[in-house]
């Protein structure tokens, strides 16, 4: 028997019309037991329990860990604690459950573990764990590089290895990726986004996009644009990350396979957030290779000539082929 918990995601065999999909009633046990409405055909791994923290001579500083995902504001952000070096997000505002989050495409932190020190493109370099964490420190968290020798660093290290310590080497569970949705036939629609937006999203996130705290203060609900949100630098200013992370994820409480958004209302949607207002941050050096920059990074130069704009809010398809003919 794996040490680890491990799913497989039933899949049906032979075709599947349209519109039936293929419930899998999957238990671990010991409380970890989930339901996915799905038709992937991959196995998911779960994250270990918490119960088992204490079993490591690290105990201490894991749990410190965990606590700095879960609540980073009230330690780095602008009023922290420990320091004063981010902004109003906190990490498991986007790595959902403190990085636990067990249905498909949830940005968890099961895969760092098996795949760190990684190659990206977008640094062009082999990246170590700390580099990766310091890059959304200084995109998503819109802050400052923690000192890779202070206790913070160390301690959401050592619960992001602990979170992934069962991982076979190289795999890259599903549950800690953002879901590619298919491109759209046209650029994304900033108007049917606001639409979407006042519908689905403005309840909790606010009418100026803020977020702020549900009236008995159990929840916080992080802002998604202005002076508090992830700057132009980050993953989610990408609308593919966006508008993926949503499809799964939000309304919050959603998961994979019971999206309430159409793939379209996910890319809209994540139009009107990321044409709104928010920190300006352009890391010239990314993507030392242009030819490997992001379809939808929308900071030129390009290795084509279609506009920053395109490059924004699509139709992307027209890069996405143009690309391959140059280049494949
Ligand atoms: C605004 C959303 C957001 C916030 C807040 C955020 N991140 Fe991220 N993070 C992302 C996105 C998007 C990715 C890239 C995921 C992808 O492309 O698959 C990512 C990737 C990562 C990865 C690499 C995961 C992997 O499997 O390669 C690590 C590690 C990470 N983040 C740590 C953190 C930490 C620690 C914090 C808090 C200090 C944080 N992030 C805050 C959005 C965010
Ligand atoms: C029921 C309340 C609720 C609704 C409705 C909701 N969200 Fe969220 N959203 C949250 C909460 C709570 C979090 C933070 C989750 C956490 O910390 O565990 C979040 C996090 C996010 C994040 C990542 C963090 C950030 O600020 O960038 C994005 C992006 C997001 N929501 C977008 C949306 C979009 C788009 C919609 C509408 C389609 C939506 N949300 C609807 C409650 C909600």
């Amino acid at each position: 028997m794996n040490p680890f918990k491990k799913l497989v995601l039933i899949i049906l065999a032979g075709e599947m019309s349209g519109g039936v999909s293929c419930r899998s009633n999957i238990g671990t046990g010991a409380g970890n037991s989930i339901t996915l409405t799905d038709t992937l055909k991959s196995v998911l791994y779960l994250s270990p329990d918490t119960s088992e923290i204490r079993q490591s001579p690290q105990a201490d500083l894991i749990w410190y860990g965990r606590e700095l995902v879960a609540n980073t504001r009230k330690y780095l952000g602008p009023a922290g604690i420990v320091a004063q070096v981010s902004n109003q997000l906190n990490c498991q505002n986007c790595h959902l459950e403190a990085g636990t989050k067990a249905a498909a495409y949830s940005v968890n932190f099961l895969g760092v573990a098996a795949n760190y020190p990684l190659y990206r493109y977008r640094s062009g370099m082999l990246e170590t764990i700390q580099f990766r964490i310091n890059d959304c420190m200084m995109r998503s968290m819109n802050g400052k590089s923690l000192d890779t020798a202070g206790r913070e660093m160390k301690a959401i290290v050592a619960y992001i290895l602990w979170i992934g310590k069962d991982i076979p080497a190289k795999i890259k569970p599903i549950n800690s990726q953002i879901e590619q949705l298919p491109y759209l036939q046209r650029a994304a629609d900033t108007i049917n986004g606001k639409k979407v937006y006042t519908a689905k999203c403005q309840l909790c996130h606010g009418v100026n996009g803020d977020g702020g705290y549900s009236v008995d203060a159990a929840i916080y609900y992080p802002p998604l644009w202005g002076a508090g949100s992830y700057n132009t630098g980050a993953g989610m200013y990408r609308l593919s990350s966006l508008a993926g992370f949503v499809k799964n994820n939000m309304p919050f409480g959603v998961n994979h396979g019971q999206s309430q958004l159409s793939n379209e209302e996910c890319w809209d949607v994540a139009a009107f957030i990321n044409a709104k207002p928010r920190p300006y941050k352009n890391f010239p050096g990314d993507w030392p290779d242009i030819s490997k920059k992001a379809i939808d990074h929308p900071f030129g130069p390009y290795a084509d000539s279609f506009s920053e704009l395109q490059h924004k809010y699509g139709p992307f398809e027209p890069i996405a082929i143009k690309r391959k003919k140059k280049f494949n």
